[in-house]
């Protein structure tokens, strides 16, 4: 995937949050690194189509998105969105959260739409949690359906919200281990994390982003190996202290 941002500018009642946030990155999995209130979860709900930015242009693979209601609706539709908690429907079972925006959303038939979703609980050793509600699910459980019901949409791309900021380590794991996984089968993700070991490991492109600006942008491994703004550096030292 080709993601180009421009001279992206969003205020939140006077307070800039995105200041001039410009960006070309092309890879499978681009993530977002940086300090907390540094505006990457602001970016990425403009990148999904949750939110207007106050100027400046988003393409994807060249394709302007027009921030008019009708296309955002369409944009949404193509995107596999999963923030930090799963935001399940808790009166739903699994297996409905799953199919809901399938009949829903996509126009898919009620059998259709229970295949595709009982396929992927197999596959990622969810099936028998498949009648469960949220309640009734571990954390890591509940992350793991989000993931499948953005999945399930066979979206362009995967966008991922700090997955995994709820979750004790164990619960963290099962949760990377799907990710990884779906990177490997040739999806697109944008991501953010605070995991840096694993935003290292899955990264094409890194871009760490602080005050509302992209600091710095290079592969994975480069940024972590070699940082160069003084910031980013000061930023890796403190984190990977521990
Ligand atoms: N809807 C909103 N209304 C007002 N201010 C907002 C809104 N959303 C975000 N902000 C502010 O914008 C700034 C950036 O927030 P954002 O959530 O994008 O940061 P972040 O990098 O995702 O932080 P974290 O790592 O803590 O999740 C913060 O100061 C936040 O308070
Ligand atoms: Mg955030």
């Amino acid at each position: 995937m080709k993601l180009e941002v421009s001279a992206l500018h969003k205020s939140f009642g006077g307070l800039p949050v995105l200041r001039n946030v410009s960006l070309e990155v092309e890879g499978r999995a681009i993530v977002f690194i940086g300090p907390s209130g540094g505006g990457k979860s602001t970016l990425l709900r403009i990148l999904a189509g949750l939110e207007h930015p106050d100027s400046g242009s988003v393409r994807f693979d060249g394709n302007e998105l027009a921030f008019r209601e009708d296309a955002l609706r369409q944009h949404r539709r193509r995107v596999g969105v999963v923030f930090q908690s799963a935001n399940l429907f808790p009166h739903l079972t699994a297996l409905d959260n799953i199919t809901l925006p399938l009949t829903r959303v996509h126009g898919e038939s009620r059998k259709n739409a229970e295949d595709t979703a009982m396929q992927l609980l197999e596959r990622f050793q969810l099936a028998d949690h498949a009648h469960k509600k949220p309640a009734q699910l571990s954390g890591g459980q509940r992350q793991r359906v989000a993931i499948v019901r953005a999945v399930a949409i066979r979206p362009a791309f995967l966008l991922f919200d700090e997955p995994t900021s709820a979750l004790d380590p164990e619960m963290t794991a099962e949760v990377l281990d799907m990710i990884v996984e779906l990177r490997a089968e040739g999806r697109d993700l944008i991501l953010v994390t605070h995991h840096l070991a694993f935003a290292r490991k899955v990264a094409d492109r890194v871009a760490f982003l602080a005050e509302g600006q992209i600091l710095e942008q290079a592969p994975g491994d480069q940024l972590f190996a070699a940082p160069r703004d003084p910031t980013v550096i000061r930023f890796l030292e403190r984190v990977l202290k521990y």
